[in-house]
């Protein structure tokens, strides 16, 4: 697959690689990371598949908690980046593919299947769902994690900002201005390093209704067993925005 959003993940990958830096972001580590460790359950001895594993921090992560894990991603760079950050000793395949089309991998091959922030980066959300019901083991879980459609900037919405606050150094957050969720839609936007620095590509975001994805779990045959909105650690001051309104939406879905 060489479209234009494939095209800004292979320009994108090293100042993406470098935002994640072997450990992700705040927010996934705070916010999202223990929701989704903890839908997976008890990885030891399990086939993982890592869908969309960027540079592969989270493959790392759950080869160390003794899963047996395929990283796989549609960017060759991103894979070559997170071959690189990997020991050989570490129980992980990583793979060029496209969540679109798993054509290469037999059917019932995995235990589980995270997909961690991959959804709404990508056109074929039937065609990946279908896929993970396909490629998972009868009982295998799915585990797929969104920023929420709600409250989503990288779609219907935005906060309206007040001053900064100079210990967290982040603005306060007035009120959340939503509108036109029901409206499905593609939008752009350009990430920023660590230093403020925009991306050199902007990132493709697909805006879905919450409904969207739980029919097309459904429909796909898979049982979802949770839907989460997790939230901060209440001691952490950065997040009092993510206090008030969720920014993440965690799913586990069980092939029945
Ligand atoms: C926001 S990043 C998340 C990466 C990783 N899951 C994480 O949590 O750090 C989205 C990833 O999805 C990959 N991706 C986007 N569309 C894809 C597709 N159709 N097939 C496979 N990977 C895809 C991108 O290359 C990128 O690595």
């Amino acid at each position: 697959m060489r479209d234009s959003v494939w095209v800004q993940w292979e320009d994108n990958a090293e100042a993406f690689a470098d935002l994640i830096a072997d450990q992700g972001t705040p927010h996934n580590r705070e916010i999202l990371n223990p929701c989704v460790q903890k839908l997976l359950g008890d990885v030891k001895g399990k086939y993982l598949l890592d869908a969309g594993c960027g540079e592969g921090y989270l493959s790392r992560h759950y080869a160390r908690l003794g899963a047996r894990v395929m990283g796989l991603d549609f960017s060759n760079s991103l894979i070559e980046l997170a071959q690189s950050k990997t020991a050989e000793e570490e129980n992980i395949e990583y793979v060029v593919g496209n969540i679109c089309n798993l054509d290469s991998i037999p059917d019932a091959t995995f235990d589980s299947v995270l997909c961690n922030l991959v959804l709404l980066n990508v056109s074929c959300l039937n065609d990946a769902i279908t896929e993970f019901y396909r490629i998972l083991k009868s009982s295998g879980t799915l585990v797929c994690s969104i920023v929420h459609p709600a409250f989503n900037f990288y779609g219907p919405g935005t906060w309206e900002m007040g001053e900064k606050n100079p210990v967290t150094n982040r603005r306060r957050g007035l009120y959340f201005k939503v509108d036109n969720y029901l409206d499905e839609k593609e939008f752009e936007r350009y990430w920023k390093t660590r230093d403020g620095e925009k991306f050199p590509q902007p990132i493709t975001f697909f805006h879905r209704k919450i409904s969207t994805y739980v029919s097309t779990l459904t429909s796909a045959g898979f049982v979802i067993r949770a839907i989460e909105e997790p939230l901060p650690p209440p001691e952490n001051d950065f997040f009092i925005r993510e206090r008030r309104i969720p920014f993440f939406m965690v799913f586990k879905a069980i092939k029945e």
